[in-house]
Order: structure tokens, then sequence, then C-alpha cells
């Protein structure tokens, strides 16, 4: 019998620093933003207004947006001593797949326009391909999804759907996706309509109205049937038609046709009570993704940090994904050690794309990674195992 190879040396994420400080010497400093303040406050300078405020916004005024972050401020990690940390091992198995690191790229519709060159959603599969980290990609992009799904090279992509009220079009949307190689189905539950989100009010900001983003219905054969003509000789009938299918308002009696219609793992999006997460896991799904949509869709809601443990216990096993609010290494270290087994980053890598594109992505990534690997190393953590909710204490 052959012996078995030795198993892969694991990233170490937090070299990264030492890359910096040695260009450094070089005299080259990072033109990029090591801290998150100032890459939001360059992204809102290099993104057109409308864009920004679409990005940056959220529904009502912003209290669950703003509650999504300070929610991490609410619990400190205990530094533990003596134990060597010397190499952390981040890796994670999901979905039939090894993932190097917790982390992936949360769905974000208009990632298309944040990318100086308009092709954002392009930009980030792209970073994906160099970092490892999976990417959600959505439904309204901008370059279809099966473009998107070129550019990922190696990595685990997941095709995020907006269930349409038509479900031909539903299956089509899914079954592109089976056959352009993603790893799973996501099906946002949160915004078959959208929330109440007064800057883009304001600005009569809705970029799909606009014909922004709409890559996949554009290209789709059940979507260019329902029109009755190629939608280039009737861009207007196209939105309008997009307006009238867009969101269908899912009941739990849809949940068994959306589990029939793929044999990929189906995650659902948007679960923050543990009743529902029972119900989902009972129902057949394969992973349960706890968010709020970044405070985007319902103001006056519970930060979705909060409702994680919960969640968590109630999926009894089944992976749970976790996104909204986090900023930063040491927050993917909470989420996790509150029981998530992968941690999305939504806001921080679109304002990555708008200042550098795949570069600037990367850049996010990586720095979201070294940090976490660097906070194992010196709080003494070394593999996910070790980060359970005993890790952390609660501050006053
Ligand atoms: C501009 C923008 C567009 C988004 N578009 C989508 C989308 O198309 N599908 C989806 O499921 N979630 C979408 N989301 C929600 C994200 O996937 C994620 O839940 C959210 O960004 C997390 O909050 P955070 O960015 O504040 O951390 C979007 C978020 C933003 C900021």
């Amino acid at each position: 019998m052959s012996a078995q190879p030795p198993p892969l040396p694991q990233p170490a994420f937090g070299n990264y620093q030492n890359d910096i400080y040695l260009r450094a010497l070089g005299g080259v400093l990072p033109d990029l933003p090591m801290a998150y303040a100032e890459l939001e406050e360059r992204a809102a300078a290099a993104l057109p207004p409308s864009v920004w405020s679409y990005v940056a916004g959220g529904a009502g005024d912003e209290t669950t947006q703003r509650a999504n972050t300070e929610a991490f401020a609410r619990w400190g990690l205990y530094p533990r001593m003596f134990v060597g940390a010397s190499s952390r091992d981040l890796s994670v198995e999901l979905f039939g797949r090894t993932w190097p690191a917790p982390l992936f790229m949360a769905p974000i519709g208009v990632l298309g326009l944040c990318a100086q060159d308009g092709h954002g959603d392009l930009a980030a599969a792209r970073a994906a391909a160099r970092t490892g980290v999976p990417m959600m990609a959505s439904t309204l992009s901008v370059d279809p999804l099966e473009d998107v799904a070129a550019e990922l090279g190696g990595t685990p992509g997941i095709f995020q759907l907006y269930t349409p009220t038509d479900r031909d079009l539903a299956e089509s949307l899914v079954h592109r996706a089976e056959q352009a190689g993603y790893a799973a189905i996501a099906v946002t539950l949160d915004t078959w309509v959208t929330g109440w989100r007064p800057r883009d009010l304001a600005t009569g900001n809705f970029p799909q109205l606009r014909g922004h983003c709409l890559g996949n219905y554009l290209t789709d054969p059940v979507f260019r049937r329902l029109l009755g003509k190629d939608p280039r000789d009737d861009p207007q009938g196209a939105v309008l038609l997009w307006t009238q299918i867009f969101g269908k308002p899912l009941t739990w009696d849809d949940l068994g046709w959306l589990r029939s219609i793929t044999s990929l793992p189906l995650i659902v999006k948007g679960i923050c009570h543990p009743e529902d997460a029972r119900r989902a896991r009972d129902g057949g799904v394969d992973g349960i993704h706890c968010s709020n949509h970044g405070g985007r869709q319902a103001n006056g809601g519970l930060p979705a940090l909060t409702v994680l443990p919960d969640v968590v216990a109630a999926a009894e096993g089944l992976p749970v994904l976790f996104d909204s609010g986090v900023r930063s290494g040491a927050d993917v270290v909470k989420a996790l050690a509150l029981g998530a087994r992968a941690v999305g980053l939504g806001r921080p890598y679109a304002y990555g794309c708008a200042l550098g594109g795949t570069d600037g992505i990367v850049h996010v990534l990586r720095s979201v990674l070294a940090e976490a690997d660097l906070i194992m190393a010196v709080d003494g953590y070394p593999t996910l195992a070790d980060l359970t909710p005993a890790a952390l204490h609660p501050l006053p």
C-alpha cells in the first residue's frame, strides 16, 4: 500500500504583513488602505455618488446596519498563553470541498458597477481565483453567471438566486448555474421586495430600473421567451418585465420545489430565527446563511451577530454561514467563535473593488485573513475547533 501524501502546508495568511513590511524597506508603501475607515472614505471618493450611496446605505435611519457592526464590539476574545500556535489551520470542509479559510464574498448586486471598468463581478471572480476565497455570485450582475464562473479558476463559486415569480425562469437560472460549474445554490429569502431605503428614495436611485445589473436575465432563454423579443430591441420592455417578475414572496410550501430543482447543495440566505433554521433544516437544505442583508432590508431589526448563536444551535450541526457587519479579521474570529462555519464579507470588498478592481479585492481579502490568522496566533487558537463560545467574554 502506498503511503498517504503529506498534507498540504496551510497557507500562512499572516505573512501578508511580512510582504508589506519588506516592500516598505524598499521604499514602497501600500497604495491601498490598511484601515477600514480609510477604505470606506476612499471608496466614497472613488465611486459615482449614486453607486456610493446605494452600496453604503441601508434601510430606514440605518440603525440596524450600524447595530450589525457595533455588535462585534460587545464581545472580546480571551488571550491564551503557552499555546505555541506557530502554525494555524484555517481550512474548512464545506459542501464537499475544502476551503483554505472560512471566508467568502457575500453576493453584492451592484458589484459590477463598483469597478472602474464596470465589470466588478469579473473582478471578484478573479480575486476568488487568486486567493481561494469563494465567491457567492449575485443574480443581479452586469456579466452573466457563465462569464463570472469562467474567471473563478479552481475556487468554488456559489450562485445566489433571487427567485423570480416565474418558476421556469428560476429553474433556468439554477440549471445555468449547474452547467457553469457552481458548487452550490444560495436562495436569498429576505429580498423579494426592496426595503425602505431613504438614501436611495431621496435620489430616485434604483440601478436595475435604469437597466443596470440585469446580465443574467437578458441572456436567459426563458426571460427572452417571456419578453417575446430580443432585449436589445426593447430595453425598456425588458426592464418592465424584470420589475414584474423579480421577486417571489416565498412560503415554506416553496421549499420542497426549490430543493427539487437542483442536486447541488442548497443554502438559504436570510435566516435569523432559530425556528426558521429548524424548519429549513427539516426541509432538506444543506446550509443556513444567517444574515440580515447588512441592514439594507428592514430597519429596527436585531444585529445578525446577536441571533447567530441561537441559529447555530437550531441548525444542529448543519453548516451556518454568516454575514452582516463584518469589517475585520477580529470580526471574523468572533463570528467563528459564535458558531459560524464560514463568514461572509460584504461592503468592504465592494470598496476594495472600487479602489483597485481585482487587486483591490485581493488586498481586502488578504488583509482580513491576515488579521484573523495573526489573532489566532497571538491569542493561542491554532485551529478553528479552538474557537468556541468559551473563547469569548461579553463586554459590560
Ligand atoms: C450594495 C449591496 C448589494 C447587495 N446585493 C445582494 C444581492 O444581490 N443578493 C444578496 O443575497 N445579498 C445582497 N447584498 C447583501 C450581502 O450579501 C450581505 O448580506 C451584506 O452586504 C452584509 O452586510 P455588510 O456588507 O454590512 O457586512 C447586498 C449588499 C450590498 C451592500
